[in-house]
């Protein structure tokens, strides 16, 4: 293989640059040149590229966002899409791609790969955690240190003026976020998709919390619970107990941003070498993980269908706890 490609997809994560870092210079290493392509999908379609040398990945290691961009693409989606995706890459003499993305990244890579002749290894780069075949997704570490940060603030108030809030954090189908931070925090309740939430339940503890004498109280929710956001859940439980003033903060965007951890940038170097390593002995169709401490491939079919399940078992932390 002389050439690679390298791009970013989906939501931006904190050790995305830490990871086209990676795989850059360890492409150069390898004697691979590498090329950077903009914009996710949508740029492959564009023909929207760049060479990376060495020094066009300095000083990133400790940026977040991605220096590549990211979107997500429709057009990726149609097989004319991915037709013009592949003469584009074709045409560029790229014989192998990196893809630093999630869920949605990695179906569109598993379906290109069925179509055509050039091998995509992935990287898991996603704040939410909810791939299957790593332990931790690039980003994830930081977005519950942001996130945890921000919750710890919110405390503050929320003792200074005996409220109840319930702050909504990032997880469209998991809570590995909520749990995480609602633990960090001492949060009273973590509200997550992968459980039934009971409101009813929710306001009784309240009520009891308020006789002990409990002056706040911090809610964490899930963004896709089943009972809906943050607004809403705090409406619902106002309609059976409103003895503490209350509200409600959207974490939103806050969590994807900023620098990333010592422990992302470490991840991402060592996912990014790994993913250069598959492509060059002649491997595609993979994601590359941490499992355990150990950096192993995980097909795509499996990565994508979440089975990384939380264990709900950590709930009871949360319960016993507060
Ligand atoms: O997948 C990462 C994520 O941050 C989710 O947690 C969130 O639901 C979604 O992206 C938000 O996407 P967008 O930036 O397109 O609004």
């Amino acid at each position: 293989m002389k050439k690679i490609a390298v791009f970013t997809s989906g939501g931006d994560s904190p050790g995305m640059n830490a990871c086209i870092r990676a795989i850059t210079r360890t492409a150069i290493y390898h004697g691979v040149e590498v090329v950077g392509i903009y914009r996710g999908y949508e740029g492959m379609i564009d023909g929207d590229f760049t060479n990376l040398a060495s020094h066009d990945v300095s000083n990133i290691i400790q940026k977040g966002g991605t220096i590549l961009k990211s979107a997500r693409s429709a057009r990726f989606m149609t097989k004319e899409g991915r037709a013009i995706a592949y003469n584009q890459l074709k045409q560029a003499g790229i014989e192998g791609v990196v893809a630093i993305g999630g869920n949605g990244t990695f179906t569109g890579a598993k379906v290109f790969m069925e179509e055509f002749d050039i091998p995509f290894v992935g990287v898991p780069g996603t704040i939410d955690n909810d791939l299957a075949g790593t332990d931790i997704t690039l980003g994830y570490d930081t977005a519950i240190n942001t996130a945890m940060e921000a919750i710890d603030k919110i405390k503050d108030t929320a003792h200074a003026h005996n409220r109840l809030f319930f702050v909504e954090v990032m997880g469209r189908d998991v809570g590995f976020i909520a749990v995480a931070t609602g633990i960090a925090t001492g949060a009273e309740a973590v509200l997550i998709p992968e459980t039934k939430t009971d409101i009813a339940a929710l306001a009784k503890a309240l009520r009891k919390n308020l006789r002990n004498k409990k002056t706040s109280s911090i809610i964490v929710v899930a963004e896709g619970d089943d009972e809906g956001g943050a607004l809403l859940i705090a409406k619902k439980v106002q309609a059976l107990f409103d003895g503490y003033e209350t509200r409600t903060t959207i974490l939103g965007h806050v969590q994807r941003g900023g620098n990333p951890s010592c422990a992302d940038r470490v991840l991402a170097s060592r996912l990014g070498l790994a993913a250069v390593e598959e492509l060059l002995k002649g491997k595609g169709g993979v994601m590359v993980g941490q499992i355990h401490r150990d950096i192993v491939p995980t097909s795509f079919s499996t990565a994508i269908k979440h089975e990384n399940k939380m264990d709900t078992g950590l709930l009871n932390i949360v319960e016993i706890l507060s």
